[in-house]
């Protein structure tokens, strides 16, 4: 039943992958929603769902990061999509479950009475990005700059979190 059940799955998602710039394979779409939902359902926050539009905004955004920044960190600000992202340099491998754990990994700082982080020096912004409330649907990429050995992970968040004056959850 298990075997039938993948079998499926690759076959619906066979279509949607073509060779070059292709969307995410399921598996990574898996690995991106995972470690998002989990870190909501910890603060009774619903799951996130797979958007083919905002992975393919997102892949976008990356490969123009790539081809004309070096892969650097792109302006989210005033972006249509509330958006995350990181940056690694040294050949570095972030996986996305290792990537979304580093956003995660501020919930430490956050203090959810005041709606603030604990330290002027901290962000807390990524964390209540994952965890905000309003937001229902998530696409994510990635891509590497070999030559510098650089790389930028971008997820984007529809509707957008972080609104000024609301709280995450
Ligand atoms: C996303 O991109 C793929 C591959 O380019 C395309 O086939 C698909 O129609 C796009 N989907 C959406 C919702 O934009
Ligand atoms: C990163 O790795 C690639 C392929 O292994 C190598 O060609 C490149 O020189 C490395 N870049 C840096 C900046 O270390």
């Amino acid at each position: 039943m298990a075997y039938a059940l993948l079998i499926l799955t690759v076959a619906l998602a066979m279509p949607h992958i073509p060779a070059q710039g292709a969307a995410p394979p399921p598996s990574v779409a898996k690995e991106y929603l995972e470690g998002h939902n989990k870190a909501r359902a910890e603060v009774g926050v619903g799951p996130l769902k797979w958007s083919e539009e905002l992975a393919n905004a997102s892949r976008r955004l990356v490969r123009y990061q790539k081809r004309n920044m070096g892969c650097g960190l792109t302006s989210l600000n005033n972006h249509k999509y509330g958006g995350n992202q990181l940056w690694t340099i040294n050949n570095k491998t972030m996986t996305p479950r290792t990537a979304v754990d580093k956003w995660v990994q501020e919930k430490e700082h956050y203090i959810y009475n005041f709606n603030e982080c604990m330290s002027y020096f901290r962000t807390c912004v990524y964390y209540t990005q994952v965890v905000w409330r309003k937001s229902l649907e998530l696409g994510c990429a990635q891509a590497r700059c070999s030559q510098y050995g650089t790389s930028l992970t971008l997820c984007f968040y529809n509707p957008p979190g972080n609104i000024k004056g609301e709280r995450p959850y």
